[in-house]
């Protein structure tokens, strides 16, 4: 399979921003600057705070436009105290979950075992999963970048069956780029994502490896984006602040498209 017939994804992650109220404004704006495109070559997601996805569940209905939240829990209920199980993210409509985000990572205690435990879970209940994997500044100067990221492959994946695995979209981002502006080049992620293929040829096999979506995350931007989704193992953006306006956003879109 080659990167023209993988489905392309661009996915928002709005992060810790926007009211409800605000949710519907960015959503009723970025619907109305992608009117009349054509969007049968792109798969466009925004996943949003918890307490928006009832908004934006709204707001989208009936377009393009999916919806995704930005974490769940591995249990179904219990005494979790300000945990949100994937069974309920079903309930309220939406259809994707970012898990293993380096944010929960890095501030939140994530570990590539509670990664796994999530990402089966979210399976389990029907959701599509963008699973982030991404190494950190001082790994890539250590010449470690491709060992970390198929150690974190291989460990977020175990136990996820080759029939799960249609749904589901890997993310590589360096943590390094994350909001720093400092986007890696596309040499850089088209490498990694490259690499990101090869493990799961290991796991799966070269055809699953060929049809899974990979995307780049860290400072894509209206600007940089072309070019990045230009390699041939970049499948798809994931983005941060660019995905908070409307104009910028659909760039990528459209250079997606
Ligand atoms: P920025 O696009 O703001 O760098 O964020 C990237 C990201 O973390 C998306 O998940």
């Amino acid at each position: 399979m080659k990167k023209e017939t993988r489905k392309a994804v661009i996915a928002g992650n709005w992060k810790m921003n926007k009211t409800p109220a605000e949710a519907t404004e960015l959503i009723t704006a970025i619907l109305q600057a992608n009117e009349g495109a054509d969007n049968s070559g792109c798969t466009v997601v925004a996943c949003v705070p918890y307490v928006d996805i009832d908004a934006a569940v709204k707001a989208a209905k009936g377009t393009f436009l999916k919806i995704g939240a930005e974490n769940c829990h591995w249990e179904k209920s219990g005494a979790y105290t300000g945990e949100i199980s994937a069974d309920m993210l079903v309930a309220c409509g939406v259809e994707y979950v970012i898990i293993g985000h380096s944010e929960r990572r890095q501030y939140f205690g994530e570990t590539d075992l509670t990664v796994n435990r999530r990402v089966k879970a979210a399976l389990e209940a029907g959701l599509k999963v963008i699973l982030c994997v991404g190494e950190l500044l001082e790994q890539r100067e250590q010449g470690i970048t491709s060992e970390i990221i198929s150690m974190q492959v291989k460990i977020d994946l175990a136990g996820v069956t080759a029939e799960q695995m249609e749904n589901v979209i890997i993310a590589y981002e360096p943590v390094w780029a994350i909001g720093t502006g400092k986007n890696a080049t596309a040499d850089e992620a088209d490498e990694v994502c490259g690499g990101i293929r090869a493990t799961l040829a290991q796991l799966y096999g070269p055809a699953l490896a060929e049809a899974t979506t990979i995307q780049y995350g860290g400072s894509m931007n209206a600007k940089n984006c072309a070019e990045l989704l230009g390699k041939v193992n970049v499948d798809g953006g994931l983005i941060g602040g660019a995905a908070l306006k409307a104009p910028d956003f659909t760039t990528i879109i459209s250079a997606a498209r």
